[in-house]
């Protein structure tokens, strides 16, 4: 018998995309594999947050679950969100902030907070904390990529309080 490899039919970043795969293909691996580099390969064991992506609109771990797992479901990574040459209002107040360090983390600290700001009406610190939790760093000591993500959500705050549609989508 032909041993045919499966496939896992998804949309990645807005484009309906095919991939072959094998029933214990990891997420993430399939991302990189496929070119998708911005989302890192930390602890590989869903505690380190660095393989964040977005699943149906909320983060998850792309390291932990399987790539068959996202068939019909709808992908969002790091690409789609902010790049060099157009980086996100908070991948830009990270680097006004001096946020960055080795750089290992921010991809999925980038997406945690899309996740917030696009999932949360208020962004009050304990909200906030909470989409953040899942993202270690190694360098910084979170306190100025604390510093650059308030500095975001503030702004939002301020352009809803004064009746303005917050951005629904953070890349400007
Ligand atoms: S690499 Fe996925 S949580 Fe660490
Ligand atoms: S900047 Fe190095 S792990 Fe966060």
């Amino acid at each position: 018998m032909t041993h045919h490899a499966p496939t896992v039919s998804f949309t990645l970043n807005g484009e309906a995309k095919t991939f072959v795969t094998e029933p214990d293909e990891k997420l993430l691996a399939l991302l990189r594999r496929e070119g998708y580099r911005g989302t890192k390969y930390g602890c590989g064991q869903g505690t380190c947050g660095a393989c964040t992506v977005m699943l149906d609109g909320r983060a998850v771990y792309a390291c932990i679950l399987y790539a068959q797992q996202v068939e019909g479901r709808e992908v969002r990574t790091i690409e789609n969100v902010g790049t060099l040459d157009e980086p996100s209002e908070f991948q830009t107040e990270l680097i006004n902030a001096g946020a960055v360090q080795c750089g290992y983390c921010i991809p999925g600290m980038v997406m945690s907070a899309t996740a917030l700001m696009e999932n949360e009406p208020t962004y009050d610190d304990e909200i906030a904390r909470e989409y953040m939790d899942g993202n270690l760093c190694r360098c910084t000591g979170y306190e100025k990529i604390w510093v650059a993500l308030r500095k975001v959500l503030d702004r939002r705050e301020a352009a809803a309080a004064a009746g303005q549609k917050p951005d629904a989508h953070p890349h400007r």
